[in-house]
């Protein structure tokens, strides 16, 4: 860091302790019933928001990419949503196997990283969540579900994987900024839509509200498991104020921190379940956040594009027929599930445009 941001920062710690004076008494937390960690579950919802990243529309649609097999083999996808002018990417589909259907957020693109994370140290709590007492979160997280084409395509693939399928379970995942998205997605499939016991998985997820905001959040979502891994710097932003726990940004539960032990060259990973205030100290606050790399790889699997250009888009003229753009280029590839199921190799493939 520069030192510049380092004065910004003490600077910023200063006006910090000065406009707050004496601390409210810290309510007794509300006891959380912690989710069960399924390590298989979650590799699979790993292998999900690993996909998302991928840029080839075509395979990604088709699921035939190169990172669309293993535990997610066979996954239906029922609309593919790019937001061109916010660079976001997510997919909604049916999983089988899981009799689940998948929501899935791509995060923030490698080459923009850097800067990303830099620019972490200084996200305001600048939002106050709709309908929830003192909860606060970050507009620009909050903004990137609520306030794009994402939600509304969303929301309107549920709909239509209802139809056909009736109450299956809903699983959202994401990583980086994708986990912040996918958090916010979850809170707003249940209380707005009354989805019941949806299931949440982030990787490497950054902080995205205060205290309050996770006390509501992981009473409403309880079946939330929110993974870091090792070293990766971006769970520890934006940076948390021990001294300040009320007014400073707080993760919620439960997390699951990876992390290596190793005596030679035996090394072993350990996965381990964390408490339920979401800031265990014996988990990655344990550690300092100080590794990009180990932001880029959970259990073994790639979170990140192949290519660093970013907001690529590779779109196969084949496929303009089942796309709706808007007059801003962002672009819904949509599959028509009142049509019987796709085949693959050239048989049979029933699409349509959602409109
Ligand atoms: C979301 O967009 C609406 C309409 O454009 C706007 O009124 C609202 O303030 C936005 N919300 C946030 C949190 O930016
Ligand atoms: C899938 O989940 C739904 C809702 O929980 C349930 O009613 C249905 O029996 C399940 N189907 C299978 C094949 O397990
Ligand atoms: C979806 O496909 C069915 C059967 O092929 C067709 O009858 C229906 O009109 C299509 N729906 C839309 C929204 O295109």
């Amino acid at each position: 860091m520069e030192l510049s941001r380092w004065i910004k920062m003490a600077t910023l710690i200063f006006l910090f302790a000065f406009v707050t004076g004496r601390e409210p008494k810290v309510k007794a937390r509300h006891k959380v019933q912690l989710p069960l960690y399924d390590p298989t579950l979650t590799k699979t919802m790993v292998e999900y928001a690993s996909a998302v990243y991928m840029s080839d529309l075509t395979e990604l649609f088709y699921w035939t990419c190169s990172r669309c097999d293993g535990l997610t083999k066979g996954f239906e996808m029922i609309e593919l949503i790019v937001d061109v002018r916010h660079c976001l990417q997510a997919f909604v589909g049916v999983a089988k196997n899981l009799n689940a259907t998948v929501i899935a957020f791509r995060g923030t693109q490698e080459s923009s990283l850097q800067n990303w994370v830099s620019d972490l140290y200084w996200k305001q709590l600048d939002l106050k969540y709709p309908g929830m007492d003192d909860a606060m979160v970050h507009q620009g997280f909050y903004t990137a579900y609520h306030n794009t084409t994402l939600r509304p395509a969303i929301l309107s693939a549920i709909q239509r994987v209802k139809e056909l399928y009736g109450d299956i379970q809903v699983m959202v995942t994401g990583h980086s900024m994708g986990g912040a998205m996918a958090a916010f997605c979850g809170l707003d499939l249940t209380v707005n839509l009354g989805i019941p016991n949806i299931q949440v998985t982030t990787l490497g997820q950054p902080r995205i509200g205060n205290a309050a905001f996770a006390s509501c959040y992981s009473r409403l979502v309880p079946n939330t498991i929110r993974v870091t891994n090792n070293h990766d710097i971006v769970p520890h932003l934006p940076p948390y104020y021990t001294h300040f726990p009320q007014k400073t940004y707080h993760h919620f539960p439960r997390e699951v921190w990876l992390y290596n032990i190793g005596i030679g060259s035996f090394v072993l990973r350990v996965e381990k379940l964390c408490d339920d205030s979401g800031e265990d100290p014996s988990c990655s606050r344990s550690v300092s956040g100080n590794s990009i790399t180990d932001h880029l790889e959970y259990y073994g699997v790639r979170l990140g594009c192949d290519d660093d250009r970013p907001c690529k888009i590779v779109l196969d003229p084949y496929l303009a027929p089942f796309a709706s753009q808007d007059s801003e280029g962002n672009f819904i590839l949509s599959r028509n599930l009142s049509a019987p199921a796709l085949k693959m190799n050239g048989e049979s493939t029933h699409f349509s445009s959602p409109l």
